[in-house]
């Protein structure tokens, strides 16, 4: 008789803690894929059934939870991670046990390991993009501030590489403050801001601290319009956090905004917003959390079980409609061909979209050409 065991998956986003706001998005972004694929059937009658852990913003407690996941409740395959800390922190934890983690953040690249799935962008998909257009549009000078942990660093070292290969191009600062700052961490920063006058501030803050470090910005009396902030990891959430109308005119890179002007994705923030509450913006993070739990249940079915030795080559070279496009699991790096775009946000606090790539970018973590030639750029009018 065939199987018909429900099949238990490892969820693992905070609730607590510095990035809860982002992580709850990623959450019930999950929930939702996992809601559509029970309410159809399951994989192959076989109902998915969600473990959660809330491991509270803190990279220990992501280890010992997926320690737990996989030792104690024997799950397969996990989904979650937003920091890198926490995904380094996980890491190890897979490659021992032999499971897989699909990680659904934008994230510094330089890694690969046989079982993590990343599935949010790679430095060659938003920061090589995010530096040509700020450069382009705001000149070379530029102000690097994140929060104090490994992705920032590298982030910040790669917009260093960028920004230093167009004439003229330089950083002006390099800051860090902590993980948790507030506001009175930023008072020093936006002081030196306003005294060293970059071009553009390229912002690897991350979590709640991202809403400070805009507030300062406008209390300091800053103008976006001609020293904007950059940025990959403010979304929807921390837009949404620090109000419209300190975030307008400031930039972000992501493969995805709700913005978005495809069937599919209004199918699935329709089918989002009439299940869970208004509270939860979604995001590019939130997108990559959805639509990775489509591509682990579409694996399974070719598979027929979910054990790693299986299930990874179905994974590897897997394809799925995404609300930002057709995504392609990519099989000799296990990340994801994702579609670039630049935002500004506007004064209802929507990302306007000001360039999009037409094609699917193939994912090159480590870097290793930084040409521009999948980049294919539609300028549309930036508008206020
Ligand atoms: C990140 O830490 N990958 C945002």
């Amino acid at each position: 008789m065939a199987n018909k065991d429900p099949v238990k998956v490892g969820v693992l986003y905070s609730r607590t803690g510095v990035t809860s706001a982002i992580e709850s998005s990623q959450r019930l972004g999950t929930l939702l894929a996992i809601e559509e694929i029970n309410d159809h059937g399951g994989i192959d009658g076989r109902e998915i059934v969600a473990i959660e852990y809330d491991p509270a913003s803190d990279p220990y407690q992501f280890r010992n939870l997926a320690e737990r996941l996989v030792a104690i409740d024997n799950v397969n395959v996990i989904f979650g991670c937003y920091m890198s800390s926490a995904r380094k922190a996980v890491m190890p934890i897979v490659e021992k046990y032999n499971r897989i983690l699909f990680y659904a953040t934008l994230y510094e690249g330089f890694e690969f390991s046989n079982n993590i799935i990343y599935t949010g962008a790679a430095p060659n998909q938003n920061s090589v993009q995010l530096a040509d257009f700020m450069m382009s549009m705001f000149g070379g000078r530029v102000y690097l501030i994140g929060s104090d942990y490994i992705y920032p660093y590298e982030s910040n070292r790669i917009m260093s590489d960028l920004v230093h290969q167009r004439p003229g191009g330089s950083v002006v600062a390099q800051r860090y403050v902590p993980v948790n700052a507030g506001q009175s961490d930023f008072d020093g920063i936006v002081n030196e801001i306003k005294e060293l006058a970059p071009d553009f501030i390229f912002s690897t803050v991350v979590g709640n601290a991202t809403q400070h470090l805009y507030n300062a910005y406008a209390e300091a009396g800053l103008n976006p319009k001609s020293m904007p902030i950059a940025s990959l990891t403010t979304s929807e959430v921390e837009v949404a956090q620090m109000g419209a109308s300190v975030a307008a005119g400031h930039f972000t890179a992501a493969p995805y905004f709700t913005s978005i002007d495809t069937a599919e994705n209004h199918r699935v923030l329709q089918r989002f917003r009439a299940r869970f509450d208004d509270e939860i913006h979604p995001n590019a993070c939130w997108e990559a959390a959805y639509f990775q739990v489509h591509l682990f249940a579409n694996a399974m079915r070719g598979a027929g079980n979910d054990s790693v030795p299986v299930l990874m080559p179905q994974i590897l070279g897997s394809e799925f409609l995404a609300p930002q496009g057709r995504v392609r699991v990519e099989p000799s790096n296990h990340h994801t061909h994702l579609y670039p775009r630049i935002g500004r946000v506007n004064s209802k606090g929507e990302f306007a979209i000001v360039r999009a790539s037409k094609n699917a970018v193939v994912p090159d973590p480590y870097l290793v050409t930084h040409s521009l030639g999948d980049w294919t750029l539609a300028l549309e009018t930036l508008q206020d």
